[in-house]
């Protein structure tokens, strides 16, 4: 679609540095003035919809005021975790005394850079390719794990990973703890309850994660029951990941 410059607000209006936000064409726009220079990006953070133009402006940064992420102001190009993608940016002139945002088609934009390298974004499950259940575990496979203890629950999983990030659960650091109890009425199984966070308090791939837990757990013949607890406080930080899974989403 063929989008023609819109006229938004006056020089005058925006100190540099500034930020405000604007509407082009029904669309919510974030318009930054950054050392002499404008530039415009969808006011939509990727992670979770947050509004970027509320968010803290430092250079060519801003910080995403829900949960963190940070993105560049000139390309849209998600810099930190929790966003992985992109968010659009649009062009931006100023002229006869205004500044003048062109909307860009989301195709223009480009793809996710600085600390997340291009290329690295994980690969999107369809939502029927998520749910897919691995494999019952063998006889041997159990053995191979060892007996139960919180390092084997931690082991298997690892199995599990964010659909969107596509990093295990365990190097995310999403699992704040485990216990392992007896199973009533059964001396040779256990219950497992487990402490989960989200990466966000609105994580859509939660009930996902909750259910691929439960699965990969059960499939185990020593464990009866798995309860999964969602706990948000103390709430997830990018600095609970492991080096392995950063490492897998380039971060440095
Ligand atoms: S909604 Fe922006 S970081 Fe979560």
């Amino acid at each position: 679609m063929r989008h023609e410059f819109q006229r938004v607000i006056d020089v005058a209006d925006l100190p540099d540095p500034g930020k405000t936000l604007v509407e082009v064409e029904g669309d919510m726009v974030a318009l930054f003035h950054v050392a002499g220079a404008w530039h415009a990006i969808d006011d939509v953070c990727t992670h979770d919809g947050g509004p970027l133009a509320d968010g803290e402006l430092r250079d060519h940064r801003i910080a995403c005021p829900r949960h963190g992420a940070q993105f560049d102001i000139r390309t849209g190009a998600a810099l930190t975790m929790p966003a992985v993608r992109a968010t659009r940016a649009h062009d931006v002139k100023v002229a006869d005394g205004g500044v003048w945002v062109q909307l860009r088609d989301a195709a223009a934009t480009p793809a996710t850079s600085g600390s997340v390298p291009a290329g690295s974004e994980p690969p999107r499950s369809s939502p029927s390719e998520a749910i897919t259940a691995p494999p019952p575990a063998t006889g041997d496979a159990v053995a191979a794990a060892g007996p139960l203890c919180e390092d084997t629950v931690r082991s298997v999983l690892k199995e599990v990973k964010d659909p969107e990030l596509f990093v295990n659960i365990v190097d995310l650091g999403l699992i704040y703890g485990v216990t392992i109890g007896p199973a009533a009425g059964d001396a040779a199984k256990h219950d497992i309850s487990v402490d989960m966070t989200m990466t966000s308090p609105a994580c859509p791939a939660g009930p996902q994660l909750i259910a691929d837990t439960k699965r990969a757990l059960t499939r185990r013949p020593d464990v009866a029951s798995v309860e999964v607890r969602i706990v948000m406080d103390p709430p997830w930080t990018p600095d609970r990941m492991t080096e392995a899974a950063r490492d897998q989403l380039g971060i440095f």
